[in-house]
């Protein structure tokens, strides 16, 4: 066995890994540790985000050729630049002469990468241009053996697929095609390319990333979002004991799939639809993408936000808003965006004032990071009815970390 499994074993315990595997009317969920361990945190890096495709930033982070921006990933640096010939890629933020940092703050209007450190200049496609003076010569390569072809800045495996952006850091997962091919299947050719960024939001709060998957299920609504979802039968068919955003866990994605013709909450106002092939159902649900983006499908808008795990008992939610087409930036539809916007962040738009879903939601993390301290923390159990995707999430964490792809 990998030394990995030993470690990951050793943290979380043989007990609570096959604890996790039950069926999950008598499984338990991850203990503590997998909340509040630095080691642990730290070996998810390792063993799970750099292993699969985390989602690194919106596309729209880099809206113009030669913009580029500085970010961490699995605790590594990268480039995020949209090069010259309008393509989105990813570096790994080192320069090849001594390994100094090349971008350290967002820029815009890139010709080129120059490092700060001794001005080893590379193209925006990462090929090494000049080295100046590295021979003594202003030309500073032909008096040395230094061939420039080999020391390029390293990409990073990476993929767009409509407003995201992927990255597989380890270069070994499964093409991205296959890991975003469940969701692709849930959406039916909901046309998202039709869709617009119209509103960035990003905050930092006192949890651990795993906090936002394991909210997927609708057994809070009515307790956590009293203002959006005000009695049981919001969530519940009272008749069957059902929930009626039923959730499915599907591979690499949990979502939570409404049942019925009903958005989650009543659309705002008169905005475009998002378009779907002829004669499919329209679909509305809620998904995760393993490990760290959400996508919601509302009828007329997309919510979508990339977890940033920043340490055990930090995260940075990056969160953004799409509608379709000029509806995004129209004046005439700001009204019906801003009720949208208020929905998710609050009718003051401020997190800390929690009026709205994602920032209820935060705060409830945040009691949890602090109740997870607790040496009684560990055991904590699954509804079946609910909370099949926490369960299924919280399986497929462990499995990537063991390197069993078999969940
Ligand atoms: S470290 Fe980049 S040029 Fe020297
Ligand atoms: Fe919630």
């Amino acid at each position: 066995m990998a030394l990995s499994e030993r470690t990951v074993t050793d943290i979380l315990g043989r007990d609570a890994i096959a604890a996790l595997r039950k069926p999950i009317a008598e499984a338990c969920g991850l203990p503590a540790v997998a909340y509040t361990s630095e080691a642990f945190f730290r070996l998810e890096q390792k063993e799970m985000f750099a292993r699969t495709w985390m989602c690194l930033a919106f596309a729209s982070d880099v809206p113009e050729p030669g913009d580029a921006i500085p970010l961490m990933a699995a605790g590594l640096p990268l480039i995020l630049v949209r090069d010259r010939g309008n393509q989105i890629r990813v570096f790994h933020n080192v320069c090849r002469h001594r390994a100094a940092l090349m971008v350290t703050e967002p820029c815009t209007k890139l010709k080129q990468f120059a490092c700060p450190y001794h001005a080893w200049a590379y193209d925006l496609d990462g090929r090494l241009k000049s080295t100046p003076y590295f021979d003594g010569t202003k030309q500073g390569n032909s008096r040395t053996n230094l061939d420039l072809s080999q020391l390029g800045l390293i990409p990073v495996r990476a993929a767009v697929w409509h407003h995201w952006v992927f990255i597989n850091l380890d270069g070994k997962a499964a093409p991205f095609a296959e890991h975003v091919r469940p969701l692709e299947d849930l959406i039916q050719g909901a046309d998202l390319g039709a869709t617009r960024i119209a509103h960035r939001e990003d905050w930092e709060w006192r949890g651990n990333w795993k906090m936002q998957n394991d909210n997927w299920e609708t057994y809070h609504h009515v307790w956590v979002h009293k203002n959006v979802f005000t009695k049981m039968s919001d969530d519940l068919d009272l008749a069957t004991g059902e929930p009626i955003a039923e959730p499915i866990p599907l591979g690499t994605i949990v979502t939570l799939k409404r049942r019925g013709d009903q958005d989650f909450y009543p659309a705002a106002g008169d905005l475009p639809l998002i378009p779907f092939p002829e004669g499919r159902k329209r679909v509305r649900c809620t998904s995760v993408v393993f490990p760290n983006m959400t996508l919601t499908l509302q009828s007329d808008h997309l919510a979508s936000v990339i977890a940033d795990p920043v340490a055990a008992d930090r995260t940075v939610s990056k969160m953004g808003f799409f509608f379709v087409g000029d509806a995004a930036t129209d004046p005439k539809f700001a009204a019906q965006r801003a009720k949208t916007l208020s929905r998710w962040l609050g009718e003051t738009g401020k997190m800390r004032d929690y009026g709205g879903i994602r920032s209820q939601d935060m705060k409830i993390w945040e009691q949890q990071q602090i109740a997870r301290q607790s040496p009684v923390a560990d055991k904590v159990v699954f509804s079946p009815v609910w909370e099949k995707n926490v369960h299924h999430f919280q399986r497929m964490l462990v499995e990537t970390m063991l390197g069993d792809a078999a969940v």
